[in-house]
């Protein structure tokens, strides 16, 4: 049966299964994502905790994407059972660390499905992808401004509360080059 399914479709078992571990990886980062959000929202910072509310959603939306391209592609993609997800964070600090770190570990694991693609010569995977080169590329960014915030801003005093009013306005970077 398994044999008859695989040649519908033009995706490597690799490849297939490096997405569908992409797949369980952004639905454990929303889920991450939801209780940094619980977390902030616990200790008063409200601005902090709907920029996770939001970036949950945004890692859901991320989920589906890759999973509707195994479906569209003829594989078999797998709704995905998260567990371990942490509930308890170290600091206000420690839980936008913890976030840029979640960041860089999403960017090198689509890196190792990328040059599994390029290797196969599996164009559309790979052009796929590219989209999440670009948006990891972004994330990351953001999630580093954010923990400077701390270092810029300082927890003394206010600290704490400035950097909760900062955290929604940081966005990805200007393109550099002519203005015209
Ligand atoms: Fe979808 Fe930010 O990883």
């Amino acid at each position: 049966m398994k044999d008859i399914i695989r040649m519908k479709t033009s995706l490597s078992e690799e490849i297939e299964s490096m997405l569908n571990n992409q797949v369980k990886m952004e639905a454990k980062s929303s889920a991450i994502y939801l209780a940094m959000a619980a977390y902030c929202d616990q200790l008063g910072f409200e601005n902090s905790s709907d920029f996770f509310f939001a970036q949950a959603d945004e890692e859901r939306m991320h989920m589906l994407k890759i999973f509707k391209y195994i479906a569209d592609a003829g594989g078999s993609p797998i709704s995905p059972e998260v567990t371990d997800v942490p509930q308890e964070f170290e600091s206000f600090r420690g839980v936008f660390e913890s976030a840029l770190e979640q960041e860089i570990e999403v960017t090198k694991a689509i890196n190792k499905i990328l040059t599994v693609a390029y290797k196969d010569g599996d164009h559309a995977t790979a052009n796929f992808l590219q989209w999440f080169v670009k948006e990891q590329q972004e994330e990351e960014y953001t999630a580093r401004r954010r923990v400077e915030l701390f270092d810029v801003i300082g927890e003394e005093g206010i600290g704490r509360y400035m950097i909760d009013q900062k955290i929604a306005g940081i966005s990805a970077p200007a393109e550099a080059g002519p203005t015209e």
